[in-house]
């Protein structure tokens, strides 16, 4: 989604901004700008497409500037245009970049065109130009022009502004969208992501909710939201960008399939051993507070919601804890009832997702008793803002259909299902067995990619289709929900998920040879249920694809394509499962041609709502 570089400094930022930039490109965005000062000189530059369309258009002339700001812009009020593309301006002599979304932005468009200001785009955004220009008009000063326009603005900004008569500073200003300060010798930088300013700097401040600060070349200021002057301290980060290049696979989402193993290896590591976990796993005295746990509630959305979905099945069959999971936008807005000893999870590969953090916000005021997350990225809102926190460790994902993000959070939950049954009294033989299943899982994916070759050759047969039906039961639902889902996002052929019992009532109406039925069937007690499932959509001439073991007795036949995968233990399955149902995705959208890595309209980190 939406992303922000800036920069003041001695020497020309025009690099540092753009290498910001495709820094920030895999999170997905529609067009690129950038805003340069340079002896009280303001230039833009933005075009539509990819960074490098911008790249492409700065030369020497409108590419060089001591203090910027720049933005990949995802589009929200207005359509993909050059004009509508970030930064927006003001009188020619401001220019603002903003993440997140004014939401009572007619409004002040109405108040600031009576006033005389003309609009040139249909965005939230130009208000906070013209905002901040009618307050400096008042007070002749950038960071009180600021303070002043935010209590006016409704719903999410992480912004930046620069005046071309200061050119030695950028306002910034956050809440509800993230923003981190990058101090540097003699220059400082501001971002919505730290790792767009890994190449200049590792010493940051993040921002907290309601901050506004003025940074200088030399100095960062910062007042918080009562309006006091406040210091926040700068801390190193050792957060590792390891995205590096594709290497010899064709897109970033292949090299993350087969990243598996490895990032698994590096999740279980140090946490799990043939005798259990470690004590406290999740967290200072985490141990007291599942003991305690009566009730878990799962908040998460997209991918991770289904991570969640699956762990609901396992912490309530094998730690015997009621659990429910949720979709954080549903969450929020509604009234929900919290039972005593509560314990609220959340799961976020970003762990930026605006819904899943303003959720993680709500439990805290409806007294759920601790909060955990369960995230990707250290440091990040929902980890910094959470009580306990558990890091999956995939390393950085880039193609924006989560793979690795999605095995490692299930890896993860599964330890955590462990650690809390340990406190719930799960069984001895129950415990080893999981704790077996666990540590032969990065094995057991490295034969299943083995089966690569055969599901390519499966892929041509959804070349033409439009439709698709997914199926599994159990713990394998929601296997077959992530495997609907990454077929959509990245081929684009409409697919949906069923648990199989309810085939009857109503997805059976849509059984032809025009709608492949994707079936994951692990060998276990639903493997009968899932048998009568398949001859049901036999009977009504479907084409069927089905995942299963050598032992449940499933044959390739001429309405049945049926793909081995290895034999493993009950738990892990749903890890197992779900690595073909990620290639079949990949190889579809291969020979259907989609930008795979980036599909079309969709973003990595959902900043907004
Ligand atoms: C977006 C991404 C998905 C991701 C979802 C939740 O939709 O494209 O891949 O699953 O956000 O993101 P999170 O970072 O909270 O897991």
């Amino acid at each position: 989604m939406c992303g922000i570089v800036g920069a003041v400094a001695e020497r020309n930022v025009v690099q540092i901004l753009l290498e910001g930039l495709r820094r920030l490109e895999y999170r997905g965005y529609d067009s690129a700008g950038v805003a340069l000062i340079r002896e009280n000189n303001l230039s833009i530059v933005k075009r539509t497409g990819k960074v490098q369309a911008l790249v492409d258009a700065i030369d020497e002339d409108n590419g060089k500037g001591t203090t910027g700001v720049a933005h990949t812009r995802w589009a929200t009020h207005g359509g993909v245009t050059e004009v509508n593309a970030h930064p927006h301006y003001s009188h020619d002599r401001f220019a603002v970049v903003h993440n997140g979304i004014i939401e009572n932005h007619k409004y002040l468009r109405s108040e600031l065109t009576q006033k005389g200001f003309e609009f040139v785009s249909e965005t939230d955004t130009e208000t906070i130009a013209h905002n901040i220009a009618a307050n400096m008009a008042e007070t002749g000063d950038l960071l009180q022009a600021v303070l002043t326009a935010v209590k006016g603005f409704e719903g999410a900004y992480g912004t930046v502004v620069i005046d071309k008569q200061n050119p030695n500073e950028m306002v910034v200003a956050r809440s509800g969208s993230p923003l981190v300060i990058g101090l540097g010798i003699g220059e400082n930088f501001v971002a919505s992501d730290q790792m767009a300013l890994f190449p200049v700097t590792r010493r940051f401040i993040f921002l907290q909710e309601g901050d506004v600060a003025k940074i200088t070349r030399t100095s960062v200021t910062i007042i918080d939201s009562d309006g006091n002057e406040v210091e926040r301290e700068a801390t190193e980060s050792n957060v590792q960008h390891d995205a590096g290049d594709k290497g010899t696979y064709r897109h970033y989402m292949l090299k993350e399939i087969y990243e598996q193993p490895d990032v698994i290896r590096n999740t279980l590591k140090e946490r799990v051993t043939t005798d259990g976990l470690t004590d406290n796993l999740f967290g200072p005295n985490s141990d007291v507070i599942f003991e305690k746990t009566n009730y878990i509630k799962i908040i998460a959305c997209g991918t991770s919601y289904h991570a969640g979905v699956t762990a609901k099945y396992w912490l309530e069959q094998y730690a015997g804890v009621h659990c429910d999971v949720e979709i954080a936008s549903e969450f929020r807005y509604r009234k929900s009832f919290v039972p005593d000893n509560s314990l609220l999870i959340t799961i976020s590969q970003s762990g930026e997702t605006a819904d899943t953090l303003a959720a993680l916000r709500l439990a805290k005021e409806l007294g759920y008793m601790s909060s955990l997350a369960i995230c990707n990225v250290d440091g990040s809102s929902l980890v910094r803002e959470s009580e306990m926190s558990f890091m999956t460790k995939a390393g950085t994902e880039v193609g924006v259909a989560s793979t690795k993000a999605f095995t490692t959070q299930l890896a993860s939950l599964l330890m955590l299902t462990i650690s809390i049954g340990q406190q719930k009294g799960m069984s001895s033989d129950v415990k080893s067995s999981m704790l077996a299943g666990l540590s032969s899982l990065p094995t057991k994916l490295e034969e299943t990619l083995a089966l690569s070759d055969e599901i390519e050759d499966l892929a041509e047969e959804f070349a033409d289709k439009y439709h698709s039906l997914f199926l599994g039961r159990g713990d394998q639902y929601p296997i077959a929900m992530e495997g609907a889902l990454k077929l959509k996002e990245i081929s684009y052929i409409h697919a949906e998920a069923y648990a199989s019992g309810e085939l009857k009532h109503g997805p059976l109406a849509l059984i032809d040879a025009d709608m492949p039925v994707i079936v994951v069937a692990p060998n276990n007690e639903l493997l009968e249920k899932l048998h009568s499932n398949v001859e049901e959509v036999r009977a009504r001439g479907g084409i069927m694809y089905v995942f299963a073991d050598k032992e449940s007795q499933f044959e390739s036949d001429e309405t049945m394509r049926v793909v081995n995968v290895p034999n493993c233990k009950d738990a892990i399955a749903p890890i197992i499962y779900t690595i073909p149902l990620q290639l079949l995705s990949y190889y579809v959208a291969l020979i259907k041609g989609t930008d795979v890595d980036q599909p079309r309209n969709l973003a990595k980190s959902v900043t907004v709502e």
